[in-house]
C-alpha cells in the first residue's frame, strides 16, 4: 500500500504540470519560463518532504506537510523571491496568498479547460507566476471526498477551519505562485 501510494505520488508529480500559451484574457508581459524555473525546487522539496512521510504512513505524512511544506515555502522565498501554494479552498488559512493571486485562481475556476502558467507584471514592477495545481489520485487520501477517519481526525486537530476536501481527481486544487524582480 505504502508503495503503491509513493508510485501514484510520482506518477501525478510528473503528470502535473502542463505548460502551455497563456490566455488572451490576461496580458502576459513576461515569458513563463522564470516562474516555472523557481518553482522547481520548491516542488522538488515539497515531493521529497511528502514521500517520505507516507513511507512512515498517512499520518507521518500529515505532519510533513504541516511543519515542512511552510518552511520549504520560507526557506526558498530569499533575495527577492517569494513562492508559495494558494487555493480557493484552504487548509492552512496562512496559505491565502498575495492579493494579486486570486483573481488569477478565479480566472481558473472560471474556465476549467485552462491550464496554462500566466506571468503577470505586478504594481512595484516585479513579476507574479502563478501555474495550477490539479489534484492527482495520491492527494485525495488527504484531500478526497472521503478521508480515512484517523486521517480525518488529525486534519481537523491541526486544521479546524479545514476546506481542502472534497476533491476528485483532475479537479483544480489551487496555484503555486512565485514572485521574483
Ligand atoms: C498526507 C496528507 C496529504 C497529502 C497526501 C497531500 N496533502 Fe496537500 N496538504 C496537506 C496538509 C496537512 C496541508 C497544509 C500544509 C500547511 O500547513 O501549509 C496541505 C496543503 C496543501 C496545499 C496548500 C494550500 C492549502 O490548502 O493550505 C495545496 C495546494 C495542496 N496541499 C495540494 C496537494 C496536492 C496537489 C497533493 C497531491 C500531489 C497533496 N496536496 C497531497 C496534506 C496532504
Amino acid at each position: 500500500m505504502k508503495n503503491l501510494l509513493i508510485l501514484a505520488l510520482l506518477a501525478g508529480v510528473l503528470a502535473g504540470c502542463s505548460q502551455g500559451s497563456p490566455p488572451a484574457a490576461v496580458e502576459a508581459e513576461r515569458p513563463p519560463e522564470r516562474g516555472a524555473e523557481i518553482l522547481v525546487p520548491f516542488k522538488q522539496d515539497l515531493k521529497a518532504a511528502l514521500v517520505a512521510g507516507l513511507a512512515e504512513g498517512p499520518a507521518a505524512a500529515i505532519s510533513a506537510c504541516n511543519v515542512e511544506a511552510p518552511g520549504i515555502a520560507a526557506e526558498l522565498s530569499v533575495n527577492g523571491v517569494r513562492v508559495g501554494r494558494s487555493s480557493h479552498k484552504l487548509r492552512n488559512p496562512a496559505n491565502g496568498g498575495p492579493d494579486w493571486v486570486t483573481p488569477l485562481l478565479d480566472a481558473y475556476l472560471a474556465d476549467t479547460s485552462n491550464r496554462s502558467p500566466v506571468t503577470v507584471t505586478l504594481d512595484d514592477g516585479r513579476s507574479g507566476y502563478v501555474e495550477p495545481i490539479i489534484a492527482q489520485p495520491m492527494c485525495l487520501t488527504c484531500h478526497g471526498e472521503v478521508l480515512a477517519p484517523d486521517i480525518a481526525e488529525r486534519i481537523a486537530a491541526l486544521y479546524p477551519e479545514d476546506q481542502a476536501t472534497g476533491f476528485a481527481e483532475g479537479d483544480l486544487r489551487g496555484v503555486f505562485w512565485v514572485e521574483y524582480e
